[in-house]
Order: C-alpha cells, then sequence, then structure tokens
C-alpha cells in the first residue's frame, strides 16, 4: 500500500501538541507492515532546525495555481526511520514565526493542501492513499475532487480524514472560496460540501468528500455524535457516522520509555522502581519543592484552556493543597488568567507549588519520571497522550471519563486491584475531589500502590495495535 501521510506538524521536525507526536509515529508503525510504502508530508517552517535541514535533500521544485495565484513550491527530502518525509519550501508562506495563528492561515494551509495534492505528479508516484489530518489539511480531498481529473496519479487514490480536535475547524466567509481557494462556487459551495450557515467550513468539508473519517479514540466517535461535543458539526457526524470510526492513538514507546530516557535524572522499570524515587528527590530538588520522600507529586502538563479542565482544578485548588502531604507542580502556557492563577498559587504554598509557565521537554520528562500522580480533568479530549506517557513512567493518572481518558484509564479498584487510574464522570470539582481522595487513599497502601505503578508501567499503549486499525481502514477502501 503508498500511503501519503499529510500533516501540519510532525514530530521530531516541529511540535506543537499531539496532533505532531502521531504524524510522528503512526507513519513509522505503518511503515513496519510488508508492502507498504510510507511518506509524510509537512510545510518547511522556519522553526525546523539547522540540525534537521542538513540532513534534507533538495528533490526538484514547481510552481502551480492557487486561485490567480501562480506558487512556487520546493521539495525537500529526508528519509529517517522506514519513512520518506518531504518537506513544502515555499517562505512566503512558512518562514514566520510559529506555526499558526497568522492573518492568511486559510490561504497558508490551503497552498499545503494544494502542494500535496501537487507532489504526486512531480514525483511520478502515485498514492494509493492520502490521509490527512485536522482543518489544516481538510481542503486535501476536495483538491482530490478537483485534481483526480487532470492528474493521472491520482486517479484511483483514496482519502481518509482524522478529527484530532473537532473545536477547530477552519471557518471562513464565503469569499475565501474563489478568490482564495480557487474552488468554483457551483460546484463546491453546497450542504453536501463546504458551505455551512453561509460559511466555508473546512473540517466539514472534508467530513462530507473524505472516503473515510477516523477520529482518535472509539469514546470521542461516540461523543462527536452530540451537540456539546462537536461544536457546530454534530449533524455533519451524524449524517456521515457509516463511515467514521474512533482508533486510539498510541504512543512512542521507544521515546517514552523510563529504562532508556536519557532526559531523566535515574532510569527505572517495573522490576526496579528505585529510579523513580530518584527522580522524584531530583524534581522537588529542581523546583523548589520541600524535600519530602512521602509527599504526593500532583503533575500536570497542558495547555492551560479551559477545555483542559483547569476551571475544575483552580476551582478546587484550595482544597487539593488542603492535604498536607500534597505538592502540585504545573508546566504549561495558555489563557492569562490560568498563568496569573498558578504564579499566585505558587507564591501562596511556598515549597509546595511549583508553577512553570513555559514549554520544555526536558520538564516534561523530569514531570512524568518524578511525580506520583497526574491530573488531567478535561472537559473534552479527543484521546491526550500525557495520560499514557504518565502511566509508562509510573505516575498514577487522574481523569474525567472522556474521549480517550475514558479509553485508556480504567478505574482503578481497591479490592480487586484492577484498573490503571482513578476517574470521575461529572464536570464538577467535587467529584474531581472525591477521585482525588480515592488516589491519595490508594497510596498509603503502599504495597498495593507499587503494584498499581508496575501495573501503569506495563500496559501496552505501542501503535502495533492501532497502526494495524489503521491499516485495515485503507484495504477496507479496495474492497
Ligand atoms: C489533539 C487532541 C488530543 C489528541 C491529539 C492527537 O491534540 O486534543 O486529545 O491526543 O490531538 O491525536
Amino acid at each position: 500500500m503508498r500511503i501519503l501521510y499529510a500533516s501540519s506538524e510532525v514530530a521530531p521536525f516541529i511540535k506543537t501538541g499531539g496532533l505532531a507526536d502521531v504524524a510522528g509515529s503512526l507513519p513509522r508503525a505503518l511503515a513496519e507492515f510488508p508492502g507498504n510504502d510510507v511518506r509524510v508530508i509537512l510545510p518547511l517552517y522556519a522553526g525546523i532546525g539547522d540540525d534537521w535541514r542538513s540532513q534534507m535533500t533538495f528533490v526538484k521544485y514547481f510552481y502551480f495555481q492557487l486561485g490567480w495565484r501562480s506558487c512556487y513550491c520546493g521539495l525537500f527530502e529526508l528519509v529517517r526511520g522506514g519513512v520518506t518525509y518531504y518537506f513544502v519550501d515555499n517562505e512566503a508562506y512558512f518562514k514566520r514565526n510559529g506555526l499558526y495563528g497568522h492573518f492568511d492561515d486559510g490561504e497558508r494551509f490551503a497552498y499545503f493542501s494544494k502542494a500535496v495534492i501537487e507532489t504526486p505528479r512531480q514525483l511520478g508516484w502515485s498514492p494509493d492513499v492520502i490521509h490527512c489530518n485536522d482543518w489544516e489539511t481538510a481542503l486535501i480531498p476536495i483538491y482530490l475532487m478537483e485534481g483526480r481529473s487532470r492528474i493521472p496519479e491520482l486517479s484511483a487514490t483514496k482519502t481518509v480524514y482524522t478529527i484530532h480536535n473537532i473545536e477547530y475547524q477552519g471557518r471562513y466567509g464565503n469569499s475565501i472560496l474563489t478568490e482564495v481557494f480557487g474552488l468554483d462556487y457551483n460546484g463546491y459551495f453546497n450542504e453536501d460540501l463546504l458551505s455551512y450557515y453561509n460559511d466555508v467550513n473546512l473540517m466539514k468539508g472534508a467530513i462530507m468528500s473524505a472516503d473515510y473519517v477516523t477520529t482518535v479514540s472509539p469514546t470521542y466517535a461516540t461523543e462527536l455524535q452530540y451537540a456539546f461535543y462537536a461544536h457546530g458539526l454534530e449533524g455533519v457526524v451524524a449524517a456521515q457516522q457509516h463511515k467514521i470510526r474512533g482508533i486510539l492513538n498510541g504512543i512512542d514507546t521507544d521515546v517514552w520509555d523510563p529504562s532508556r530516557d536519557e532526559k531523566i535524572p535515574a532510569k527505572f522499570s517495573p522490576d526496579d522502581l528505585s529510579g523513580k524515587w530518584e527522580c522524584k528527590r531530583k524534581l522537588q530538588e529542581q523546583l523548589g519543592l520541600n524535600q519530602d520522600p512521602n509527599a504526593v507529586i500532583i503533575g500536570s502538563i497542558s495547555r492551560l484552556v479551559g477545555h483542559k479542565g483547569y476551571d475544575l482544578i483552580t476551582a478546587a485548588f484550595d482544597r487539593i493543597m488542603a492535604h498536607p502531604e500534597v505538592q502540585f507542580v504545573l508546566l504549561g502556557t495558555g489563557e492569562w488568567s490560568f498563568e496569573e492563577f498558578f504564579r499566585n498559587a505558587q507564591n501562596r504554598y511556598p515549597g509546595r507549588v511549583s508553577a512553570n509557565i513555559t514549554y520544555s521537554a526536558p520538564l516534561s520528562s523530569a514531570i512524568y519520571a518524578g511525580a506520583d500522580l497526574f491530573l488531567m480533568p478535561s472537559v473534552a479530549e479527543p484521546c491526550g497522550l500525557s495520560q499514557m506517557i504518565a502511566m509508562r513512567y509510573g505516575t498514577v493518572p487522574i481523569v474525567r471519563l472522556t474521549g480517550g481518558l475514558k479509553d485508556s484509564v480504567p478505574s482503578y479498584n481497591p479490592v480487586t486491584e484492577e484498573g490503571l487510574g482513578f476517574t470521575f464522570g461529572n464536570i464538577n470539582a467535587e467529584d474531581m475531589l472525591s477521585a482525588l481522595d480515592r488516589a491519595l487513599d490508594a497510596h498509603r497502601n503502599t504495597d498495593a500502590w507499587q503494584r498499581l505503578m508496575q501495573h501503569d508501567m506495563q500496559a501496552d499503549f505501542s501503535w502495533e495495535r492501532s497502526a494495524q486499525a489503521y491499516q485495515d481502514v485503507y484495504q477496507h477502501l479496495f474492497l
């Protein structure tokens, strides 16, 4: 199977969120299947460093038409771990600070989507499947409809579209359609494709036109039928139910491995947890927390936004800290009010709260490794990778039962010792606090807690199973 995987971010080259992790690890897992030829395509952003650029080779350049604009498109190539990566070079669009948030994002990612459609002909390579992700590459199935007849390499190509987060849909006033996207009103501005309350909605267009749609957990696939989770696309999702499926993400178990991770101060494994205690000690030292081996460190690593559950955490914060053994470590940036709340909390609880209002890969590893509990009370969580990473490092999650959190964290039962974490259902600070109480109770039983940590570390969150599910989706399209 020849697979072209298109994503606006791909780890380890460039990352702002979980999409990059998936785009970094799923194609590598797919490349393991015999007969697969997997290639990944992404923009060549200014933020992609020289260490990567020096490993790229220039393939070719060409021009294509985007509306009335004739656009330059350079292609660079890098082969790594059995996967070929193509980097799309256009400095006008991508030589800027940051990945998103520019006034012309619609145009930038329309350009990228069109570049993905034009690339197979330039390579003389015919993909069986183009797999696209989130709003940034949502125009690919639409451009394929338009391009199929003029590009022989795409005459039999199918599309799969994955929703990583339905909150960001790519919605624009309808004048963008012909003026910027170069699409014809009569053909594309209708209820079956891009039109949405008289606007253009890219994610809707992809859900309608892709041959198959997936999302990143089975529970999120179900939740998307409800207005609360679908942000206005519930009707579209319901109408396309026959071709939608949820597949739980995995994590890259080579990267996230406490027995091999060079970024943490001491390595450890389920058989020997002593390194974990050393990581905890070092974390307290590094962050200026009280040096207390009996403290229970709660870690939280995320964008600081409402849907990640920070309203619950801030509302309940003083009651969380009312447990004298608790220390709280936060890492992330986001909404100003949350940033301020945690800066202030660090002052109010000296030696017990560490607020790190930044993004830092080394510190995130140190927290995964050194914390005891990982708090993730998301209002919505399509999949979530942090809870899986935390478990792999023996850090027990407290989660709300939504999306991928529900699918990856079965509730712990202290009697049977089944389950992997502490859970609650309602979006309610009281319920979150009671899950924390259960966690702290369980933590007092040292032997049982060690077994829980070991079970978490041994849980299988590798990509193998999920990659097989994607492979099945691709194959199903050709039956
Ligand atoms: C988005 C979702 C997150 C998911 C990730 C990868 O960031 O918000 O839940 O894990 O995509 O699919």
